[in-house]
């Protein structure tokens, strides 16, 4: 069996949000030729991803899994979520779109099940929307970017939204927004925001998470990180000696910080060997789930199923499906 953890859905409701943005992130363009503009590069006449139809058509999502022998799929809602929207119309809006992604379950016979979205307005609402999650057949977790209600993972004001996570069991899935030092990778067009701003924006907020002691107080949290957890398995020893010497820090957070890490579930959405191997050295091979990031222009799908075949052998099953199962309670 073959479930597919990493994997976008963007409701056409959503959409028709970032369409009425004038600043970015937004969607640019006329109807037929929409484009996803995130980064400031892409902020031009013409620029940004071409948003096609494959974003928001369910059958198209049905005809991605059945081409690569996806058997199940766990979607989720795609950067920005509902971020720009810290009005109080967020709650309203994020009810709106997990009733939506909720009722794929049903409508898929269980083929395509969801992850929620939080709101951005306040804590308080995105703890009592992750019971609203919980609550809702076909939902079965949460997704954010690194930062949730505006706040970074490592500020205790987000110890509702935790708490409510850990005690309704639901994991949550951290994703990349809009690259880290972006600013510093301009000039490439999207592909030094993607290939490196990405995956440094996913290091530092399971870092912060890490730092901010969230799973020495939230034993049971189900964190699943994007991309195989960013640099963080290629980085997890510099992270423990800058630790080894901040004794401030070392006070509050007495296990150096690739123990933790080491708890945390990554998807393998990696693209070569040598970093899928160090992701299942840090995390073991329990804790790795496949993914694709389709729609997007890096579901490269038949090398990375290859890959997880051909580098994890006898563990590669598990990764496929028995830990997608375990983690989102398929
Ligand atoms: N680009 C994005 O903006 N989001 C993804 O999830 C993948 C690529
Ligand atoms: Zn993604």
């Amino acid at each position: 069996v073959v479930v597919d953890c990493h994997s976008h859905l963007y409701p056409r409701s959503y959409v028709e949000l970032l369409r009425a943005r004038a600043e970015i992130p937004r969607v640019a363009g006329d109807r037929g030729s929409e484009r996803f503009v995130i980064f400031p590069e892409e902020d031009v006449p013409g620029g940004g991803r071409p948003l096609r139809s494959e974003f928001w058509e369910v059958g198209a999502k049905l005809g991605f899994m059945d081409e690569h022998g996806i058997d199940r799929c766990v979607v989720s809602l795609g950067n920005p979520w509902l971020d720009p929207f810290v009005g109080p119309e967020s709650p309203g809006l994020a009810r709106d779109l997990n009733a939506e992604l909720g009722a794929l379950g049903p409508e898929t016979g269980g083929r395509i099940v969801a992850l929620g979205v939080l709101p951005a307005n306040e804590v308080g609402a995105a703890a009592q929307t992750v019971d609203e999650i919980a609550a809702t057949d076909g939902l079965h977790g949460a997704i954010a970017g690194p930062r949730i209600c505006g706040l970074t993972l490592d500020d205790p004001r987000l110890d509702a939204v935790w708490s409510a996570l850990e005690r309704t069991a639901l994991p949550l899935f951290v994703h990349p927004h809009s690259a880290a030092a972006v600013e510093d990778l301009r000039g490439w067009d999207h592909v030094l925001p993607l290939a490196l701003g990405f995956p440094f924006e996913t290091s530092i907020a399971v870092a912060r998470l890490v730092l901010g002691g969230v799973l020495g107080r939230f034993p049971d949290l189900k964190v699943l990180a994007a991309h195989g957890g960013g640099t963080l398995p290629f980085l997890a020893g510099r992270f423990d000696v800058a630790w080894r010497a901040a004794p401030a820090l070392r006070q509050r957070l007495p296990r150096p910080p690739s123990e933790d890490l080491a708890r945390i579930h990554a998807d393998a959405v990696v693209y070569h060997p040598r970093a899928l191997r160090a992701l299942v050295d840090l995390v073991g091979p329990e804790r790795v789930v496949f993914g694709t990031d389709h729609p997007f222009f890096n579901a490269d799908v038949a090398p990375v199923l290859a890959m997880v075949r051909e580098t994890l052998g006898a563990d590669a099953e598990m990764i496929l499906g028995a830990n997608p199962k375990r983690l989102f309670g398929l």
